[in-house]
């Protein structure tokens, strides 16, 4: 038998596949055949700064009857559409998923500013969360923000949530960073436990006979997971953080090149919503077979086994193997 334990945020888990943020998540009934499935973990879907900021506004509004500012305000709020369970909902959720099931649950609160809505870290905390991921999305479309700007505001989210819960915090972040590995030791300073890499950016597409912009959700393959993959073995060693890989784990392959590349946990969601619950049985058992095939007695023998740690310039690294790529290229019609 190999030894698939792994730790992630302090937490020991049975082994390295945790369910990441979706509507999987959303019902209770659902977390529970996820962890008869095998995950070691899940993270709840996301509670929007959004969220709970439209229901303040909806208390100012009763509060303040008759002022247009109601009004004004929600024309800058999407409509919710499915993430419309108020933010005290979500903390019941928690809870009763929490009772539920005896794998670690995190909860997940998505935004970038500062403020009030930020007390939701410790209702999750208290609803008995195992750890809370901090999700920022945020796409700098304003041409004087700065990357430094970008990063400092960021920053001082985290600082903020940080010492509002003692439970870990995790922080899942978009690819685009000028400079990620110092961004990510600033995150680990700021007191961050885990990074988790990456969120996938939902591109929209246009609707040229409608002449309309359409939100256009791909679910992810395996080919997704080179990005996560990468940076994975570039940061692993280097920032006083775990690490979760989140993009393409569809296959036992794709979760074992995560824990070579140094993740302390694969974690995974469009496997599960192409293929089912049985994703997760088939890609435990897949790990296992090649484990023992290829004779690894446990994850942490094998974790960063095939990272950049023993590479002295990991960026010369780069540029060579990215020049070797180019050049291993033949076009027969050329
Ligand atoms: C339908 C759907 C809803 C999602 N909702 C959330 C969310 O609320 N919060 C979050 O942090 N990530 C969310 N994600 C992102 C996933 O957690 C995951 O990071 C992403 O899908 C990449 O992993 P995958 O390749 O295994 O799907 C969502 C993904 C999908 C497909």
């Amino acid at each position: 038998m190999v030894d698939l334990t792994t730790t992630y945020l302090g937490l020991k888990l049975k082994n390295p596949l945790v369910a990441s943020s979706s509507p999987l998540t959303e019902k209770v009934e659902n977390v529970k055949r996820m962890e008869e499935a095998g995950v070691s973990a899940i993270v709840m879907y996301s509670l929007f700064e959004e969220q709970i900021i439209h229901e303040s506004l909806e208390l100012d509004y009763f509060l303040n009857q008759g002022t247009e500012s109601f009004a004004e305000s929600l024309t800058y709020f999407p409509n919710m559409g499915r993430y419309t369970l108020a933010p005290d909902k979500y903390i019941e959720r928690l809870e009763r998923t929490k009772k539920a099931v005896s794998i670690p649950v995190l909860g997940s609160l998505n935004g970038v500013s500062t403020g009030g809505w930020t007390s939701y870290a410790r209702k999750i905390q208290d609803a008995g969360a195992d750890g809370l991921e901090l999700n920022m999305y945020y796409l700098p479309t304003d041409i004087d923000m700065t990357s430094d700007l970008l990063e400092q505001t960021y920053l001082r989210l985290v600082s903020d949530i940080r010492s509002t819960v003692k439970i870990p915090l995790a922080v899942k972040l978009a690819p685009y960073f000028t400079a990620l590995p110092n961004f990510a030791k600033r995150l680990a300073d700021a007191g961050v436990d885990g990074l988790v890499l990456f969120n996938r950016f939902y591109q929209p597409d246009m609707d040229l006979e409608n002449l309309e912009v359409v939100p256009n959700l791909v679910l992810s393959s395996s080919n997704d997971l080179r990005l996560p993959l990468r940076w994975i073995a570039i940061l692993y060693g280097k920032v006083k953080a775990d690490l979760a890989l989140t993009s393409g784990v569809h296959t036992a392959e794709d979760a074992l090149k995560a824990l070579m590349a140094g993740a302390n946990v694969a974690m995974t969601t469009s496997a599960i919503l192409k293929s089912g619950m049985q994703a997760v049985p088939s890609i435990l058992k897949g790990m296992e077979e090649w484990m023992v095939a290829h004779e690894y007695e446990s994850v942490t023998q094998m974790r960063g086994s095939m990272s950049q740690g023993a590479v002295a310039d990991p960026a010369a690294f780069e540029r060579a193997n990215y020049m070797k790529v180019l050049n291993s290229f033949n076009p027969e019609f050329v």
